[in-house]
C-alpha cells in the first residue's frame, strides 16, 4: 500500500492510550478511554453488545451507521468511494476489533482506511468528541510552497462545497488538482450525511483551519467525528465508483432514518 511515514496523533481529550499501529488490517489508530471502565457496569456492556449486535442494520445504505441502545451510542462512517460489501465489511472488522484493543472501555474509536467506529456513554450530540490527525513526514520544497499552498486552498474550497452540498445520505467529495510544475494533489471531504449543509460546511472549515499545524506537510489527514478532511501526494480514493441516490440492488442492503 502507498502508505508513507505518518506521524500521529490524537488531540482533545488527552487522556486515553494512544496506539500507533502499522500492521495490516489494524487500525491506523485507535483511542480507548480510560475515563471508565465498563467492568463494574453489567449493563453499559449489555447496552454496548446489543448496539454494535444490530449495527449493521443501521447502515444509511451510504456507509453512514448510527445506533443507540440504553447508554451506548455507536457510530461509524465509510469513506464515501468504498462499495458496499467492503464498506460493510470494514465496519464489521472495526467492531470486533475495537472490542479486542479496548476490551473494557465505555468510549473507544478507531480508524481504518476505508471506515471508522467509535462508541461512546456521551450523547451523540457532536459526535463525542474525539478527533484524529495524521500527517506525511515529508515536506513539500521551499521554492514550490507559496504555489503548492494556494493549490491546495483551491482543492480543498472545491471539495469544501461539493462535500457539504451533498445529500442526507452522502456528503463526499474527492479531486485532484495539478498547478504547472507540481505534482498533482489529491484530495477528499466528508460529513456524516445526517448534517445540514450549514454544519457540514463548518465542520469542514474547522477542518481545513486545524491543518495549519500540518503546514507544509505533503499528506494530511484530520478525522473530526462528523467530518473528514484529507490529501496526499498520491490517489488514495477510487474515483470509478460513485454510488447513486437509488436504493442498492442488493436485498442485504436497505435505506432507513433512525430519529
Ligand atoms: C460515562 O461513564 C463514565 C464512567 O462510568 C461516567 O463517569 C460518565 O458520567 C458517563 N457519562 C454519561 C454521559 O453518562
Ligand atoms: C444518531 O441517532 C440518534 C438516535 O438514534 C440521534 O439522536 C443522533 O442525532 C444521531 N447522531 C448522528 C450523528 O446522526
Ligand atoms: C518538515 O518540516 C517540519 C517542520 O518544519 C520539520 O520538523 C520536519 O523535520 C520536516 N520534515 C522533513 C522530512 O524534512
Ligand atoms: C483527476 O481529476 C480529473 C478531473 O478533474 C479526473 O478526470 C481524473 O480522473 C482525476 N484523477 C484521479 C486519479 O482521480
Ligand atoms: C497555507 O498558508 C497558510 C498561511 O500561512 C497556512 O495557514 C495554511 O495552513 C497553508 N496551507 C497548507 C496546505 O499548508
Ligand atoms: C510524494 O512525495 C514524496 C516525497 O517528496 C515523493 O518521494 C513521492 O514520489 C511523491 N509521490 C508521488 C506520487 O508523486
Amino acid at each position: 500500500m502507498n502508505f508513507p511515514i505518518w506521524v500521529l496523533l490524537l488531540f482533545s481529550i488527552l487522556i486515553g492510550d494512544l496506539h500507533l499501529t502499522t500492521a495490516q488490517n489494524d487500525f491506523w489508530l485507535n483511542y480507548c478511554s480510560n475515563s471508565g471502565n465498563y467492568a463494574q457496569t453489567e449493563s453499559y456492556k449489555q447496552n454496548l453488545d446489543d448496539v454494535l449486535y444490530s449495527f449493521t442494520g443501521t447502515n444509511n445504505g451510504f456507509g453512514f451507521y448510527n445506533s443507540t441502545s440504553g447508554r451506548a451510542n455507536a457510530a461509524a462512517l465509510c469513506r464515501g468511494d468504498i462499495e458496499p460489501e467492503t464498506c460493510r465489511r470494514c465496519v464489521d472488522d472495526a467492531t470486533r476489533r475495537l472490542r479486542q484493543v479496548c476490551p473494557n472501555q465505555i468510549e473507544a474509536a478507531g480508524w481504518y482506511d476505508a471506515c471508522f467506529l467509535r462508541y461512546s456513554n456521551r450523547s451523540t450530540n457532536n459526535g463525542f468528541g474525539i478527533s484524529a490527525y495524521g500527517w506525511n513526514s515529508n515536506n513539500v520544497s521551499d521554492s514550490d510552497y507559496r504555489r503548492w499552498n494556494q493549490t491546495v486552498a483551491v482543492l480543498l474550497g472545491r471539495l469544501r462545497q461539493e462535500a457539504s452540498g451533498g445529500d442526507e445520505l452522502r456528503k463526499y467529495a474527492s479531486g485532484n488538482i495539478t498547478a504547472p510544475g507540481l505534482s498533482t494533489i489529491y484530495g477528499m471531504m466528508q460529513c456524516t450525511p445526517d448534517l445540514t449543509a450549514t454544519e457540514c460546511d463548518d465542520c469542514l472549515a474547522g477542518a481545513v483551519r486545524e491543518i495549519r499545524r500540518f503546514d507544509r506537510r505533503l499528506g494530511v489527514r484530520v478525522y473530526k467525528p462528523i467530518c473528514v478532511l484529507r490529501y496526499e501526494n498520491y490517489t488514495f480514493f477510487d474515483s470509478t465508483w460513485f454510488p447513486v441516490a437509488d436504493p442498492p440492488p442488493s436485498g442485504e442492503w436497505f435505506l432507513g432514518f433512525f430519529n
